[in-house]
């Protein structure tokens, strides 16, 4: 792929080439050959010049071993020092454990912080995983189906999340911003669940990945930042790898905001530092310290996108909603009124060759819809949407 400038422009992104992109090899454009892949949270914008440079730098210097410990330091200075620049949320930089990926802080969040038989709340539509990775570790999941209005706005239903607890779930997994849905919530919402979880006696998994990915004019508010309660029931989790386009790198970090999960957790630390990768690691202490501009270019492009697509989605596929996507690159669209038969994704893929995740793989409520990754050059975008258009209009024209 083309390198980009440290900022990258509109025009720059916009040349990136299906061919180019299938010559990348990545999972998004050669698991369904020839097809559009928007079906997995991959940006199509390569990665910023200076995670470039910290690879080559690691070549050149023919050294690859274990993260030294002043490395291991560097990255947790840098993602307090991001999290606060971003957001004032301050927390000492040795609540900050180091993991390959966020899923691997859901795993031991719940085998270290819930007790065994208790189950896992999980709002739905979710990101896919919630719904598989607390079973694979002998907990329940509650799915819990969330409140939508006729624009596709999503609420957290918080009278089933209490009742949920009530009857012994043990964590809330808060996805914010929210896969698939798109939705920031805002300070007054995660309030609401700070009341609920601290009735029962719960706890938070707060997945916040795409907080780099805010396009509307709302601030990212870590939920475990609102005060001393959310802080202390809260495990938090970010990484560098949805904002700047790196998660073949494998590094996340997990913080423990509570003082006594902090020092529960202190006999599992250093185990852990071991399973997270060198590269990865200079990665995120890179970009979480100064990117030279990239994420900021890559926002606004991201922004204009969304504008489109909801443009291209008014034209080509009337009778569908889509939730306005505040933030995250993840579009989630509801296809009932479009009259497919079967699946959504299915008849997508099948008909229109693009690639998409079917919303029943989100869980309740999911059904009918579809989840479309538009992190790529707007042009494919266009095309892809264009292509969505024209099979549901053979499908009238054949129905007809
Ligand atoms: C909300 C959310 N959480 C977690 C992940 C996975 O992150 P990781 O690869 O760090 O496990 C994704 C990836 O798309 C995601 O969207």
């Amino acid at each position: 792929m083309t390198d980009v400038a440290p900022s990258p422009t509109a025009a720059e992104l916009d040349a990136i080439s299906v061919q180019q992109l299938r010559a990348a090899g990545g999972v998004k454009w050669t698991a369904y050959p020839g097809t559009i892949g928007a079906f997995v949270a991959e940006m199509d914008f390569g990665f910023p010049p200076r995670v470039a440079e910290v690879l080559e730098a690691a070549l050149r210097s023919r050294s690859l071993g274990y993260l030294p410990p002043v490395e291991h330091r560097a990255l947790q200075e840098a993602t307090v020092a991001w999290v606060d620049r971003t957001s004032g949320w301050r927390v000492p930089a040795d609540r900050v454990h180091p993991v390959p990926d966020v899923l691997t802080a859901l795993r031991e969040t719940i085998r270290r912080f819930t007790a065994p038989g208790s189950a896992v709340i999980v709002p739905t539509p979710a990101y896919m995983p919630f719904l598989t990775v607390p079973g694979a570790a002998d907990r329940e999941v509650v799915q819990v189906p969330s409140r939508v209005d006729a624009d596709g706005r999503y609420t957290l239903d918080l009278g089933a999340v209490d009742a949920a607890f009530a009857a012994g779930a043990g964590l809330l997994v808060l996805c914010n911003p929210w896969n698939p849905v798109g939705r920031v919530l805002t300070r007054e919402e995660l309030l609401a669940v700070a009341d609920v979880v601290e009735r029962h006696g719960g706890r938070v998994f707060a997945d916040e990945i795409h907080a780099p990915l805010v396009l509307d004019d709302v601030p990212h508010v870590p939920y475990a930042s609102l005060d001393a309660r959310t802080a202390g029931h809260t495990v938090t989790a970010l990484a560098a790898s949805k904002g700047w386009n790196v998660p073949g790198l494998k590094c996340a970090q997990m913080i423990l905001s509570g003082d006594a999960d902090a020092a529960a957790f202190a006999p599992y630390a250093a185990d852990l530092a071991t399973t997270v990768g060198l590269l990865g690691a200079r990665a995120a202490t890179t970009v979480y310290t100064d990117d030279g501009g990239w994420l900021a270019g890559v926002v606004d492009y991201l922004r204009g996108s969304r504008d489109q697509l909801e443009a291209l989605v008014a034209e080509h596929l009337p009778g569908a909603v889509l939730s306005r996507l505040e933030g995250t690159y993840i579009a989630w669209l509801d296809c009932r009124g479009l009259g497919l038969p079967g699946p959504a994704a299915a008849f997508f893929r099948r008909e229109a060759g693009v690639g998409l995740t079917d919303g029943n793989a989100c869980g309740a409520g999911g059904e009918g819809f579809i989840r479309m990754v538009m992190a790529t050059p707007r042009p494919i975008l266009r095309r892809a949407v264009e292509q969505m258009g024209a099979a549901v209009a053979r499908l009238r024209t054949t129905a007809g």
